[in-house]
């Protein structure tokens, strides 16, 4: 049986078609920066999965009976007896959104020096641990080299990566961090085995392990699919034996809390959970709060046992995976198997006429807002790149990478199926397009802000006689 969307459309919001033209004048006027675009003159916008969902009605009626009581309110405890059945964690500590809990977790337990080993940081968390002068060390796993050989757990921490460097660090590592799933690696999930075995480690050395929990609905759904002992648990079931391995965790409800705002921050060590709220009330708010609305604290509450319907699950995955299938059909490289909540082109092995330092990403994201107005966000060198202050030359990321992250409940199959013919159109012109350059960027987070140009066509060419045109 095809799977189809679980649910029905009560409220539509319009989307205002635009022509080429007009997304070539937002766009000069925008620097060429997609952030910098008016989100009305986006068709379809897949810059990400973070807050951009579509909330249930079951949600917005319990938004009116938030309780918006300064202290002690019942949406609180609502949301607290929700967090507890599933995350199972003793402290729960609510925030603005998931880097409020970096923010906390990290100035309350990194000192100048730590290390802090994660399969991948997303770059919020990096920050974070790094603006407290401790060191953010990433472990994929071997399999998530090769972006386009499938195995099933490419999100996976390498074990004797991390028992290294623990052991070369003794006393120096204040907590390690599995991501779930692999945002910086592909949406890739992590597996229940590999969660098991790093808490192991991290216990027999007395070393807290948390979550980063983002996307642990999806990462559970994946576990039930691709390990056998699991086929037959609930996702529920699932999700509470994976938090059981862990000491703490963070989260952003802003994806698998089906809420447009939120987060919070787990730990079952009381004196740490003591010292974050005393921080918490400094910048978020009072601790039956923490920066929220009591009505948003309703809309996680909900939300968290939504992200674990089966039925919702299978949706999702098939339909992220469906946009994922059809572009490698039409035989655009992509990071395979497809992740959770995004399908990442590889823009370098797509557009290999480009040299790295014309951000091959950047060039995809920018024509596939020009030829059908969609906004996707480059994850290659313009984001995790940098330009050496001496030299002036561009230090290269892991990979040139373009996401396409897919908002939860938000666009149907006919609008995905937009998106496919937009990109296939764009692959069949390949040669054509044209690399950027940056002509203004910050110190820090240069993607939120650089101003970009296209390089002038002679610049491309000298390239192109490596190109095997199509
Ligand atoms: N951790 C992961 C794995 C994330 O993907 C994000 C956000 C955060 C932490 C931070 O949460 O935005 O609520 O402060 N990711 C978004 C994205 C922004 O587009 O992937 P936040």
């Amino acid at each position: 049986m095809p799977v189809i969307e679980p649910f029905r459309i009560k409220v539509v919001e319009p989307i205002q078609m635009t022509t080429r033209r007009q997304r070539e004048e937002v766009l000069e006027e925008a620097g060429k920066n997609l952030f910098s675009v008016p989100a009305e003159s986006i068709i379809i916008d897949l810059l990400t999965d973070s807050g951009t969902g579509a909330m249930s009605a079951r949600q917005w009626a319990a938004m009116m009976v938030g309780d918006e009581s300064y202290a002690g309110g019942a949406s609180f405890r609502r949301f607290e007896a929700a967090v507890k059945d599933i995350f199972g964690f003793e402290r729960v500590i609510p925030t603005h959104q998931g880097r409020a809990a970096e923010r906390i977790l990290a100035s309350t337990l990194c000192q100048p020096g730590n290390v802090v080993p994660n399969n991948t940081h997303f770059d919020t968390t990096r920050a974070n641990i790094e603006a407290t002068g401790a060191v953010a060390v990433d472990l994929p796993c071997s399999e998530s080299v090769d972006l386009q050989e499938p195995a099933p757990f490419k999100g996976n921490m390498d074990l004797e990566g991390l028992v290294k460097s623990l052991d070369e660090n003794v006393g120096n590592v204040p907590f390690v961090m599995v991501t779930v799933t692999n945002n910086g690696g592909g949406g890739q999930p992590v597996s229940m085995e590999n969660i098991r075995r790093v808490s192991r480690i991290c216990r027999e050395r007395g070393i807290p392990f948390y979550l980063d929990a983002c996307r642990f609905a999806e990462n559970s759904f994946f576990i039930k699919q691709r390990e056998d002992a699991y086929r037959s648990l609930s996702l529920i079931d699932i999700a509470r034996e994976m938090f059981g391995y862990a000491d703490g965790c963070t989260m952003s409800a802003k994806k698998d809390g089906m809420a447009n705002i939120g987060g919070f921050l787990c730990t079952n060590d009381r004196e740490v959970a003591r010292q974050e709220e005393e921080l918490l009330i400094l910048t978020e708010g009072f601790p039956t709060y923490g920066g929220l609305a009591g009505r948003d604290l309703e809309a996680i509450a909900v939300g968290l046992y939504e992200a674990l319907d089966p039925d919702y699950q299978t949706y999702r995955h098939a339909s992220t995976r469906y946009l994922g299938d059809k572009l490698a059909a039409g035989g655009v490289p992509i990071i395979q198997p497809p992740g959770g909540h995004a399908i990442y082109i590889d823009a370098a092995a797509m557009l290999p006429h480009l040299p790295r330092d014309q951000f091959p990403g950047q060039a995809l994201a920018l024509e596939l807002f020009l030829h059908g107005g969609i906004r996707s966000v480059e994850t290659g060198s313009v984001m995790f790149g940098s330009r050496d202050a001496e030299s002036g030359k561009e230090i290269p990321a892991r990979n040139e990478l373009l996401r396409l992250a897919i908002p939860r409940r938000v666009y149907t199959q006919s609008q995905i199926d937009y998106v496919v013919e937009v990109v296939l159109e764009i692959f069949a012109q390949r040669h054509r397009i044209r690399g950027v350059r940056i002509v203004e960027q910050p110190q820090r987070l240069r993607h939120f802000s650089a101003v970009f140009d296209f390089v002038e066509r002679e610049a491309v060419a000298i390239n192109e006689g490596v190109l095997a045109a199509p």
